[in-house]
């Protein structure tokens, strides 16, 4: 049984059965997560902007587990104390809850203190079957096609915020070329930056006959 949780902004949580992983942690605004009461075993980062790297490294150093990033990322938070694992994009990496493959994402990717981040990745896991396609921060790209051909998800959170990256409009776009049965915004609504149209979002995704998960973070 595959559950997923939003914790708020890009941060989910996906369990399946005894083991969980934790993707870009931003999970400060929601006083609501405890993650000392989760049975986390990994965390993916997307990028090292601080609304996806959140408090990565806390989490992982308390329940010494191990971050997944790309190579810049991962020896960043290896300097900051917390074990971490380089990753490429493209290759299948296992672990106790499923399997995951990093995937492009078009955007940038600076480290808190000013470095280069690294390569900006999406993220596909495969899940017990369960294809669940996290975008990162990016904006539309025909990448998506190839991401259905490869992998067919079934399940994706895309971001519809606009101005750091997708809006509602390309969004519902990027549902159709990946195939998706089920999207789940995100990255929208934290800051005034980023505010958007759901009602906007769910009548376009539904025109081709999508369904669209709105979560909320406060009902985790
Ligand atoms: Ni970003
Ligand atoms: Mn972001």
């Amino acid at each position: 049984m595959v559950d997923i949780k939003y914790i708020g902004h890009s941060a989910f949580q996906i369990t399946n059965g005894e083991n969980a992983v934790l993707i870009d942690p931003f999970v400060q605004n929601n006083p609501k997560y405890d993650w000392k009461k989760e049975p986390l075993k990994d965390i993916l980062l997307t990028h090292a902007h601080g609304d996806h790297l959140g408090q990565a490294i806390e989490i992982a150093k308390d329940l010494d587990i191990e971050i997944t990033a790309v190579p810049e990322l991962a020896a960043y938070c290896r300097e900051q104390g917390a074990k971490a694992k380089s990753v490429s994009l493209g290759c299948w990496l296992q672990y106790s809850w499923g399997r995951a493959v990093f995937l492009p994402a078009f955007h940038s990717s600076a480290l808190p203190d000013g470095r280069y981040g690294g390569c900006p990745a999406s993220i596909l896991l495969d899940i017990s079957g369960a294809r669940i396609y996290h975008a990162g921060d990016t904006c539309l790209s025909s990448e998506m096609k190839t991401v259905k051909e490869l992998y067919a998800p079934q399940i994706a959170m895309l971001p519809i915020g606009g101005t750091y990256t997708m809006d509602v409009e390309h969004a519902a776009m990027a549902a159709k070329w990946l195939g998706v049965k089920t999207v789940i915004p995100m990255h929208y609504g934290t800051f005034p930056e980023i505010e958007a149209d759901v009602q906007k979002f769910i009548q376009l995704v539904n025109l081709n006959n999508t369904a669209v998960g709105v979560l909320n973070p406060n009902e985790i």
